[in-house]
């Protein structure tokens, strides 16, 4: 049952078109993964024959020649993300922390959940903020809609959790299982006025690895921007540690309308 598995279908479509970014950017617009510097022209054809304005394109950054290659089509450099991975089986899973507890979300909470994370992600600085061109998204905006929806859509390999302190809920990530054997949480964070709030997201990130566990995968991973120095903390002093094979993305977005169409 491959087609439970979000990512992988995405993940075989080197290049795709985004209707929900289209959305949310105002802009048409098309999502390319792994590309390499044979995929490159593969992409662009893609944009042109669909009418494509704006590409957000992800490379390996050991594979020099394809970020170069995407700079010379203009592409404009807008973030790196660094992959880590935990092996749940060799490495033991940590106990919760002391007075937090983790639950899934239950119904009725949904919009307690959009709140959360359109307050933690107020002002983070993500790659929409690094292209002038995408200065009108709302982060705050995209990623409470994105929690929103992952608690709306949830079944035997999506769902979202919840952490609770005193009684409150305080933070949320959303979970997925990106094949049988591995585990990902997407999409974490915690209410700003709450102190403490890397613990309560390290609570949130071993409840995640309980539920992989849970729906037997053994390995959990996490791909996280270059820039956020917290999370690295706090997945580091979990065991998680930076993924030997293809570690680091970037990721590019370019203009397609702006270019010639012989280019
Ligand atoms: C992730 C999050 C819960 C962390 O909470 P926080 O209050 O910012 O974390 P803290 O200030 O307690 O920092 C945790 C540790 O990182 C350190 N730290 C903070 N900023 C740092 C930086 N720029 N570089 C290196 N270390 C840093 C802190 O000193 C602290 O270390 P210590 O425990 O040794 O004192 C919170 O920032 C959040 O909800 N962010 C928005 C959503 C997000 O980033 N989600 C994850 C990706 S989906």
């Amino acid at each position: 049952m491959w087609g439970a598995y979000m990512m992988n279908k995405k993940e075989e479509a080197r290049v795709y078109y985004s209707p929900e970014e289209e959305k949310q950017f105002g802009v048409r617009t098309a999502r390319a993964t792994n590309v390499t510097a044979e995929s490159i022209r593969e992409a662009f054809d893609f944009c042109r024959d669909k009418k494509i304005e704006l590409l957000i394109a992800r490379c390996n950054t050991m594979d020099i020649q394809a970020a170069q290659g995407l700079e010379k089509e203009g592409c404009l450099l807008s973030d790196t993300l660094i992959h880590y991975v935990r092996n749940m089986i060799k490495t033991p899973i940590p106990p919760i922390p002391d007075k937090i507890s983790i639950r899934p979300v239950r119904e009725g909470e949904e919009k307690i959940v959009q709140e959360i994370a359109a307050d933690a992600f107020r002002d983070y600085g993500g790659h929409y903020q690094a292209d002038r061109r995408l200065s009108h998204v709302n982060s705050s905006e995209i990623y409470s809609s994105w929690a929103l929806n992952s608690c709306l859509n949830r079944d035997h390999t999506h769902d979202v959790l919840i952490a609770e302190y005193r009684g409150e809920i305080v933070g949320f990530i959303t979970v997925r299982l990106n094949s049988p054997r591995e585990g990902e949480g997407p999409l974490a964070g915690v209410i700003t006025s709450m102190g403490k709030r890397s613990l309560v997201l390290s609570a949130l990130s071993i409840g995640a690895m309980n539920w992989f566990r849970s729906r037997g995968a053994s390995r959990c991973v996490a791909s996280l921007l270059l820039t956020n120095r917290v999370m690295q903390k706090i997945m580091s002093r979990i065991g998680f540690e930076p993924d030997r094979k293809s570690t680091r993305l970037n990721s590019s977005h370019t203009d397609i309308s702006r270019m010639p169409s012989s280019a």
